[in-house]
């Protein structure tokens, strides 16, 4: 959360240093000149070339002359006949007559040729030729666009040269397409932004993702504006039951190994096209959805909402034969296998008044039973029906974006009949009132409203024809680039080391690859599966249960651990509230509780947090906004997902008179005075502590004048490490508890674990051996890690 939090700041400044409003305004005509660097790859073969055509052919004779360039690393005799095999195949767009077509790919075909563009001469060679050509023929500039069909590592390389040699003369316009991927994760794509910063300017770059331009996709927001009377108080938690992205394939990665091994799923599909949808759909509709400014700021604010992945918000599998795939075409010998995710599921929140607690299920994968893709939003239903049940009313509340194949097989909007008939998003769209005989995501066509477009278009030309006007909406700025591989790139991190599931593709998949939530967590439906490899320390799973310097010890692997504790917890959370009604618990800070926090939030629905007031153990003097303090950390881990009345949160007073810890603001002892006032007799029922290498706990440090507190209940202290200054319970207040558990996580508490089991008895030197509460009631908690090494 931090770290998108800190990006958005950063981002924002990239976006006001790199934005202009003046590109979107109409734009002069005059020569333009189209360079496809990478014109014989296999995108330009399949999608640009035919892009470009349709642009020619729509926009020729409207004050606009173009040159076409198609660039490539062979030599020109090489390179020509390849790009001519290309354009002799272009098709017509449809609303050319057959007649028309043919002269104007004649003169397509004229003006493109091939050029060679390895060298910084090569490219100098091509400028040159352009400017010659504009005065040949006394023609105007309006502007240079070069698409970088290559390879990403080649970007910077490329955008070097382009730069330093085919800039047009002032007055004319320049852009320069990309093509994802954009990075691996969060460092590689933050390097590659500012590579390309040194080249080129934000508002020049057009990063394309080409979801962006599949007609459905790019009518989400129009889609939303226009319904929004009736949409807008639909829109929400209170009526949305869940939320689904869903890109299923039946193709293999058979032939793109090379690229897709180091990919997976997650980084190929999940991280860009996907996550472009979900922001659609989340972010908040901008007064202007024209304005590229307006929704590309919009689409960053979703970001900062999303909740951040763990290992569990995901599940991953991998098609059968992907290793005998990746043998092949990586010459690796026949032990060799591969992590690589091809498919993937995961459950993604959003932390906001809107869309609190709806699950987001996004999911994708290779060698499925089918080819399908759309997003869905499933509201509850709250008709309960009694008879007639085939009665539309009865049936599932949605709306479906579907952007194409599958049973329907056209790009559309579906909006089922019990929700409200929807207008269409705009007047090249058109109701569909012919139904097959099909059922899309559980209701046949005829419950459905339904609108798609007129004539349909390929998402390369929407895409182009954006660019050539100069529309930045539907392409990914840098910020929101950054933002997106913020989200992702914890998760992918705590990947690294998983097994995905093997799945035997297509229809014998069955019920495999389902997953279902628990919490917020996901796991496959049918557990029965065993991983490819077990990971050694999985095989124990047992809980200890033993005596450590004297007192009781549970001793297991972290997540288990953590699990015991938190219901040791809630077992002492209920008999509290059962005897006295309310349950009175000081926690620490420090990384270990955080797992325990997570657990609680996540697991631990039926605890009385009702009747539960949330203590401090200890603070740092920082502002509660802070990193680093223990109050923030708390609040963002546990108290914000759990119902608790505020009047039960009781944070230490470290910052008073707009200033930290000072002796005179008397913080340490206004924080007494509310302990006295509302715990019995000052006794907590239950102190969190953990205990740091140096053997402090809370911040009770050794050293510290720990002996002058008397019957003090709180102090301020000094840490030896940044930030020095804390407020904290005494050992008095520690010691007063009903219980107090000590949780010691992870192999860097290996040896201070051996060093206090050696202590008999208090040792000035560490101060944790001090903590024995009058009542007897420590229990020690260490992981497997820190008690074995
Ligand atoms: C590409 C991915 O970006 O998108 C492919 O690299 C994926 O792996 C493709 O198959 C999906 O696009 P579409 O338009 O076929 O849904």
């Amino acid at each position: 959360m931090w770290r998108i939090t800190w990006l958005l700041i950063l981002a924002t400044t990239y976006w006001q240093r790199g934005h202009t409003k003046g590109d979107e305004s109409p734009q002069s005509p005059g020569h333009v000149s189209v360079v496809i660097v990478g014109g014989t790859g296999d995108l330009a073969k399949k999608y640009l070339w035919q892009g470009f055509f349709h642009l020619y052919a729509t926009q020729v004779g409207k004050g606009y002359t173009f040159s076409f360039y198609g660039g490539g690393l062979s030599p020109t005799d090489k390179g020509t006949p390849l790009l001519f095999e290309i354009l002799k195949e272009l098709k017509c767009p449809s609303e050319l007559t057959a007649e028309r077509c043919a002269l104007v790919k004649e003169q397509f075909l004229r003006l493109s040729q091939y050029l060679q563009l390895k060298t910084a001469e090569d490219y100098e060679k091509l400028s040159q030729h352009i400017q010659q050509q504009l005065k040949q023929e006394d023609m105007v500039e309006a502007g240079r666009l070069f698409y970088l069909s290559i390879p990403a590592f080649a970007y910077a390389d490329v955008a070097a040269k382009i730069n330093s040699t085919c800039r047009p003369p002032a007055g004319a316009w320049f852009r320069v397409v990309l093509e994802k991927p954009f990075g691996h994760d969060f460092e590689s794509a933050h390097l590659l932004a500012t590579q390309l910063a040194g080249f080129l300017k934000e508002e020049e770059m057009y990063r394309i993702d080409h979801y962006l331009g599949k007609e459905v996709v790019a009518q989400i927001l129009a889609f939303r504006k226009k319904n929004n009377n009736l949409l807008e108080p639909i829109w929400n938690r209170h009526h949305i039951e869940r939320i689904e992205i869903v890109l299923k394939e039946t193709l293999d990665c058979k032939g793109r190994i090379q690229f897709y091994d180091q990919y997976g799923v997650i980084r190929d599909v999940l991280q860009n096209h996907l996550t472009e949808v979900l922001t659609l759909l989340l972010m908040s509709i901008p007064a202007n959805i024209s304005s590229s400014e307006e929704v590309l700021k919009n689409k960053l604010k979703v970001f900062s909402s999303l909740g951040h992945l763990e290992r569990n918000s995901v599940v991953i599998g991998q098609y059968q034969k992907y290793t005998e795939e990746v043998q092949e075409e990586l010459n690796k010998t026949k032990d060799y296998f591969s992590r690589t995710p091809t498919f993937a599921g995961v459950a993604i929140f959003a932390d906001n008044p809107q869309y609190d607690g709806i699950p987001i299920f996004m999911t994708s994968g290779k060698m499925l039973d089918e080819r399908v893709g759309y997003a869905r939003i499933l509201f509850k239903n709250d008709i309960f029906c009694i008879q007639d049940s085939s009665n539309v009313n009865c049936k599932p509340k949605q709306i479906v974006f579907y952007l194409g194949h599958g049973g329907l097989d056209y790009p559309a909007i579906l909006v089922s009949k019990n929700v409200f008939k929807p207008s269409l998003v705009n007047s090249a769209w058109k109701e569909v009132t012919e139904h097959k005989d099909i059922s899309v995501l559980g209701l046949p066509l005829s419950d459905y409203y339904i609108q798609t477009p007129a004539v349909p278009r390929e998402a390369y030309y929407v895409l182009i024809n954006k660019v050539f006007h100069g529309r930045k909406d539907s392409f990914i700025s840098a910020d929101n680039l950054l933002a997106s591989w913020a989200f992702w790139t914890p998760l992918l991190e705590s990947l690294v080391q998983a097994f995905p599931r093997p799945y035997p593709g297509g229809t014998a998949n069955g019920d495999l690859l389902n997953f279902q939530l628990r919490g917020r967590e996901v796991a496959y439906v049918n557990e029965a599966v065993v991983n490819v490899i077990q990971q050694g320390q999985d095989e124990n799973f047992q809980v200890m249960q033993g005596k450590f310097r004297g007192a009781e010890m549970v001793s297991a692997w972290a997540k288990e651990l953590v699990e015991r504790l938190a219901s040791d917890l809630q077992s002492a959370a209920e008999e509290a509230v059962q005897n006295e009604g309310q349950f009175h618990l000081a926690l620490s800070g420090g990384s270990s509780p955080i797992a325990l926090f997570l657990q609680l939030a996540l697991h631990h629905y039926t605890f009385p947090w009702h009747h539960t007031h949330v203590w401090l153990a200890d603070e740092r003097c920082v502002p509660p906004t802070d990193a680093g303090s223990n109050f923030r950390t708390i609040h963002d881990q546990l108290l914000q997902h759990v119902r608790i009345p505020y009047f039960n949160i009781h944070p230490m007073p470290v910052q008073l008179n707009q200033r930290l810890c000072v002796e005179e603001d008397g913080g340490a002892l206004l924080y007494e005075k509310e302990i006295n006032q509302l715990v019995n007799a000052s006794s907590f029922h239950y102190v969190l502590l953990g205990v740091g290498q140096d053997g402090h706990t809370a911040s009770l440090f050794q050293d510290g004048k720990l002996d002058e507190t008397g019957e003090r209940l709180v102090t301020l202290t000094e840490s030896p490490v940044k930030p020095h200054q804390r407020m904290s319970l005494t050992f008095t207040a520690i010691n007063k508890a009903r219980k107090v558990g000590v949780l010691v996580m992870g192999k860097r508490k290996h040896e201070l674990v051996t060093q206090l089991s050696r202590i008999k008895g208090e040792s000035a030197k560490y101060p944790i051996t001090r903590v024995h509460p009058t009542e007897g009631g420590l229990m020690w908690y260490i992981d497997y890690d820190a008690l074995l090494g």
